[in-house]
């Protein structure tokens, strides 16, 4: 089988997010239309706050409706309460969940703040959920610059699932300016495994800035490799990278 990644290079990440938001648009409204739910799974960064600000518009000026959107995140750090600003729950709902209609129990996040022996039959019932609503229609990733989806650091291979992990340093670095210092960055995170994102039946990974150009040219154009978890998409029968210019100028 011959491996392509297909990808897309927008000039600006504000156009790249207008047109993933489209089509986010048309199967919400595709499977409202046929009496359906939709699932997907989400990310957060900095990479899809353009993404999110155009659901919303749609929401807002467009009437577009996630009263049929069921959501799964794919990670949140351990140790951080709701309230925490760098939280994965408080990103999302600040940024998309309190601006829209989606349905407060539609809304799946990992939980940060369990006792570590509840963790892995926490990480189990996720896994199972997703099942039960029928698997993700379509995941949104961002890419960190170890190549972490999610956060898949290098050594995660494409049998794991949900589970808790360490971070890697490098992805500690990039977090501890918003945390205000490298220790103060938690050390581990629950998030869905390489396995559980190419169980999704569309990819759609976004990546913005030149500090991404070598990680997105690994992904893509190298290896498939646990040393590079987004490289396992190469795999995936319906991955697309949403990239600006500067992300894209080593392809
Ligand atoms: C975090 C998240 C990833 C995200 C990555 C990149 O580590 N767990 O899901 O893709 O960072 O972040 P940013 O979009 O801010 O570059």
């Amino acid at each position: 089988m011959e491996l392509a990644m297909n990808y897309e290079v927008f000039d600006t990440p504000q156009e790249a997010a207008k047109k993933l938001a489209a089509e986010v648009a048309q199967l919400i409204r595709s499977r409202a239309a046929e009496g359906k739910g939709v699932v997907f799974g989400l990310a957060t960064g900095a990479t899809p706050l353009p993404f999110y600000a155009e659901l919303i518009r749609l929401h807002k000026e467009e009437g577009l409706s996630f009263a049929n959107v069921t959501s799964f995140n794919l990670d949140e750090y351990t140790g951080l309460p709701h309230e925490h600003k760098e939280s994965y729950w408080y990103f999302m709902h600040h940024n998309l969940f309190d601006h829209i209609d989606i349905k407060p129990e539609n809304v799946n996040l990992p939980c940060g703040t369990l006792a570590p022996d509840e963790i892995p039959a926490h990480c189990a019932a996720y896994e199972a959920k997703i099942k039960a609503c029928g698997g993700l229609d379509l995941q949104i990733l961002g890419i960190g610059r170890t190549g972490h989806i999610g956060f898949n650091e290098p050594g995660s291979d494409d049998k794991t699932i949900t589970r808790q992990v360490t971070l890697d340093d490098l992805t500690k670095t990039d977090a501890a300016p918003a945390f205000g210092g490298f220790d103060n960055v938690p050390k581990t995170a629950i998030t869905m495994g390489v396995a559980t994102i190419m169980g999704a039946k569309k990819v759609r990974l976004m990546a913005w800035g030149e500090k991404k150009a070598s990680i997105v040219k690994k992904a893509i154009q190298g290896p498939v490799t646990a040393d590079v978890a987004a490289s396992f998409l190469q795999k995936h029968p319906d991955a697309v990278f949403f990239l600006d210019k500067p992300a894209a100028s080593e392809l």
